[in-house]
C-alpha cells in the first residue's frame, strides 16, 4: 500500500571528515528537502549541514534521555527515529543525515525506514563512507587479503561468536564495552579486562592491536596507536575508538577442497577433449 500523503523519508551519511567526504548525492538531499533531521556529533559538519538546508532539527540532545530514570540508549534511538517519522508523517520530504554511512551501526535509520515503509511512505538509504573505509585507506589493510570479522565490542563479550584468527577482526565501540545498563558512553578498566580475558582464548597477550580514530577535519591527526592486548585495560578510548585485531595465524591451505576442484577440472577437460 502506498501512502498518498506526499512526506518521504531518505537517510544519508556526511562521512567521517569534514569536507570532502560527503557524497554529491547525499548533498543534493540535505539541500533540498523539506527538512534536515540529524544527529551529527562533529561541530563543523553539523553548522554546514544547518546553514544549507531549508530547516534543521538537531537530535542531539536527545542523547541527555539516558539519565532519565527507566530510560535508555535505545529508547534514545526510538525517540530519534519517531522524531524522524513524525516529519515524515506531516507531509514533508525529509533527509535525516548521520555521521559515516547511514547504516552502519546507526540503528535509527534502519528503524525509520521500514516503519515509514510499513506505513506506505517511500523511504531509502544512500550510503556514505564509514569509519571501516577510512580504516581500510588509513591502516592500508585490505579487507580482502585474509577476510573480516566485523562486530560490536559488547556484542563479542556477552554472545558466543566463533572468532577466526586468520582474518582481520573489527571490534566497534571498545570505549562502551560492557556497558550493558545502557546508561553512559564509556567503558572502565574491569570491563575491558573482561574482554582481553575472552580475546586471549583466541590471541596471545602480547599480540600486536590497533587503537583507530579516523581524523574527523583536516586539522586532527588519525590515531594509530599499536598496543599488546594484554594492555588494553589501561589504554585511553573514546567513543569513536575502532579496535582492529590483525590476524594472528597464517591461513592454511584446505588440500581436500584444493584436489577436489583439481579432479572437476581434469574431468571437464577431458569430456571437452572428447566433444
Ligand atoms: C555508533 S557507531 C557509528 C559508525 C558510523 N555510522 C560509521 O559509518 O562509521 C560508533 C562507532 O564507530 C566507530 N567510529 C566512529 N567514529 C570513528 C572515528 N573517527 N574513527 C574510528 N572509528 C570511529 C567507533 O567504533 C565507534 O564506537
Amino acid at each position: 500500500m502506498t501512502n498518498l500523503n506526499k512526506g518521504s523519508l531518505v537517510c544519508v551519511g556526511t562521512g567521517m571528515r569534514m569536507g570532502g567526504q560527503l557524497t554529491p548525492i547525499a548533498r543534493s538531499y540535505i539541500e533540498s528537502f523539506d527538512v534536515v533531521v540529524a544527529a551529527i556529533p562533529h561541530i563543523f559538519t553539523r553548522k554546514w549541514v544547518m546553514d544549507v538546508s531549508k530547516e534543521y532539527i538537531c537530535l542531539n540532545s536527545y542523547y541527555e534521555d539516558m539519565k532519565i530514570d527507566g530510560k535508555n540508549r535505545r529508547d534514545t534511538y526510538r525517540r530519534m527515529a519517531d522524531t524522524i517519522l513524525s516529519e515524515m508523517r506531516s507531509g514533508k520530504r525529509v533527509c535525516a543525515a548521520f555521521y559515516g554511512h547511514p547504516g552502519i551501526f546507526a540503528c535509527i535509520s534502519h528503524m525509520a525506514i521500514a516503519d515509514a515503509r510499513a506505513e506506505g511512505y517511500d523511504a531509502h538509504m544512500e550510503p556514505g563512507i564509514s569509519a571501516l573505509d577510512c580504516l581500510v585507506a588509513d591502516l592500508g589493510i585490505d579487507p580482502g587479503s585474509y577476510g573480516m570479522q566485523s562486530m560490536e565490542s559488547t556484542q563479542f563479550m556477552i554472545y558466543q561468536r566463533m572468532i577466526d584468527p586468520t582474518t582481520l577482526l573489527v571490534l566497534w565501540q571498545p570505549g562502551i564495552a560492557g556497558e550493558l545498563a545502557l546508561k553512559v558512553l564509556e567503558t572502565n578498566e574491569e570491563y575491558l579486562q573482561v574482554l582481553v580475558n575472552k580475546l586471549a582464548l583466541t590471541y596471545p597477550l602480547d599480540h600486536e592491536v590497533i587503537l583507530y580514530e579516523a581524523a574527523t577535519d583536516p586539522l586532527e591527526k588519525t590515531r594509530i596507536d599499536k598496543i599488546r592486548l594484554g594492555d588494553l585495560p589501561q589504554a585511553k578510548l573514546r567513543q569513536i575508538t575502532t579496535l582492529v585485531i590483525p590476524p594472528a595465524k597464517t591461513l592454511e591451505r584446505d588440500q581436500a577442497i584444493i584436489d577436489q576442484i583439481n579432479a572437476i577440472t581434469a574431468s571437464l577437460t577431458k569430456l571437452r577433449a572428447a566433444a
